[in-house]
């Protein structure tokens, strides 16, 4: 293979080696900082060398810390191998989240904004190797990352030992896609200067000293497929709510006619919201986010969307294969920014967000919890969903009012677990209606909850736990013994319904 087309830098030819020899770098105890953010962009070569030698070496483990989720290949087969101590800052792979749950890793739960930054300011202790896949390094040794951005920029500063796989399948027409910039830490931070969406702010390469790349390896390897499921009746309706809210909005003037750029969340029912859009009348709008889907393709093509901005595209392989086939249209509708930029929420708030995240259930009086299942057992993660919500002009959670054919109420009398606060949720959102939550009481806000989102096998039952709330003085009329009790029931019964 000739490899001075994607290696240009003449004095790390000799770094040129086997993902075996590159693996042994990274050793028992030691922190991992990869690339990766949603299963792309990640390495794979080296991560499954280093899951064989583990498989071996029996007790040997190292601290996973990644963009957010990565493909299988690195997250999976390392928890397979038993071989993750510790694992920041998301994730949503099957092995890792039944072993966290077991209590096999430790997993720590971060806004994805905050994490770049706390590895810099040294809350997680030193990386020791950062190991990131890329396009091409160029000739001053610099990375080019291919289709993720996520928290590669801290990791190849902060290690010690930086490996790189390049790999030959990702296109050289990706280059020119990126905008990397990183903050200064504190009391030395200036304002981030990106005022619009689409201005560019940083470099198209990841700064590295190249005396830190101590291993290269070529390879060939395409990510984990991504597949999207079709968008059923309620999340169809749940699009519906929202773009007729947005129209209300424009109509009363809080929204302009392009509205403000929006914010999509991950999941089947963020998909079919974003999906609804181009059933909307609402074109050339704007999108600030943190993954570019299959959808937002869609978007751009038919001008719903003029330009999207993001840390990573997490595409079908048709998807992949229709953004390379028409990268001079979508390289300048298209940039991928550090998950530090993408999520920062300095830039959310000062271009008016609007942030429209998943809510695994919503309590009447607001509070969300979009990570725990019954209190106890870890979803995915919080991921972006906070930065957004807390910083955006509107926070938007949406939800079908029921799970689990009905067994489970999304609505609740308080959540499990709280993700984003009734302070940070505007609107609440099911297949039923919206409920607009700015500026109510608590009790005025449940009513709204009640009456709108709930589904109607559970609103006489809501009505009757806020009217004994309201018999209760005070401000919340929350019935403390028994605020979780449909929780409980759940668990004993298989039902929330009495
Ligand atoms: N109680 C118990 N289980 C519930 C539930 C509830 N109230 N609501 C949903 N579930 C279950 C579903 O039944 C499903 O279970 P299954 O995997 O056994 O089929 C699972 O949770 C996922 O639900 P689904 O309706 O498929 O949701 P989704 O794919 O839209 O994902 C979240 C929803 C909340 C899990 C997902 O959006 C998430 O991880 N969000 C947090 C991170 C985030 O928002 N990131 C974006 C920031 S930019």
């Amino acid at each position: 293979m000739n490899h001075s087309e994607r290696m240009k830098c003449e004095a790390l030819k000799d770094r040129i080696t086997t993902a075996e020899a590159a693996a042994t770098l990274i050793r028992s105890g030691m922190t991992l900082g990869t690339s990766g953010f949603t299963p792309t962009g990640y390495p794979k070569a080296v991560p499954a060398a280093l899951a064989a030698r583990f498989q071996k070496e029996k007790g040997c483990c190292i601290n996973l810390y990644t963009g957010a989720s990565v493909g299988k290949g690195l997250d999976g087969a390392l928890a397979e191998a038993g071989a993750i101590n510790r694992r920041m800052p998301y994730q949503t792979n099957t092995t890792v989240r039944k072993k966290l749950n077991q209590r096999d890793i430790r997993y720590s739960d971060i806004h994805l904004s905050h994490f770049a930054q706390e590895i810099r300011y040294g809350f997680y202790g030193k990386v020791d190797v950062a190991l990131v896949e890329a396009l091409e390094i160029t000739e001053e040794g610099h990375i080019v990352p291919t289709t993720s951005v996520g928290a590669s920029p801290v990791f190849i500063s902060q290690a010690e030992t930086v490996i790189v796989e390049i790999n030959t399948r990702k296109p050289l027409s990706l280059k020119g896609m990126h905008d990397i910039y990183q903050p200064q830490d504190p009391p030395h931070r200036q304002p981030i200067p990106l005022v619009n969406p689409e201005d560019r702010i940083g470099t198209t390469a990841i700064p590295c000293d190249p005396t830190k790349i101590k291993a290269i390896v070529f390879t060939d390897l395409e990510d984990d497929p991504i597949s999207f499921t079709a968008a059923d009746e309620d999340s169809q309706q749940i699009a519906r709510h929202l773009i007729s809210f947005f129209q209300q909005e424009v109509m009363a003037g809080r929204l302009p006619e392009q509205l403000l750029p929006l914010q999509s969340g991950v999941g089947s029912v963020a998909n079919a919201v974003l999906k609804g859009m181009s059933d909307s009348p609402f074109k050339n709008l704007v999108f600030y986010s943190e993954v570019i889907q299959d959808n937002v393709l869609d978007l751009l093509d038919n001008g719903t969307f003029r330009f999207a901005s993001g840390t990573s595209f997490t595409l079908s392989p048709e998807g992949f294969d229709r953004l390379y086939a028409n990268m001079a249209q979508y390289r300048n509708q298209i940039m991928l920014r550090p998950m530090e930029i993408s999520n920062n929420p300095e830039i959310i708030r000062r271009i008016g967000s609007i942030a429209m995240n998943t809510a695994i259930e919503a309590d009447i009086f607001g509070n969300v919890n979009s990570t725990h299942i019954m209190g106890r057992r870890m979803m995915n993660g919080i991921g972006g969903s906070g930065d957004f919500a807390r910083a955006g002009y509107l926070s938007i959670f949406a939800t079908p009012s029921m799970a689990k054919g009905g067994a489970i109420s999304a609505i609740v009398p308080m959540v499990s677990h709280v993700d984003h606060t009734e302070h940070d949720v505007k609107v609440i959102v099911t297949e039923q209606g919206l409920a607009d939550l700015r500026g109510l009481s608590p009790w005025e806000r449940a009513e709204s909850v009640i009456e709108n989102c709930a589904h109607p096998d559970y609103r006489p039952a809501l009505r009757d736990y806020l009217a004994a709330g309201m018999k209760e003085p005070g401000h919340t009329a929350q019935l403390m013994h028994e605020a979780l009790s449909w929780h409980q029931r759940f668990e004993e019964t298989g039902t929330m319904k009495p």
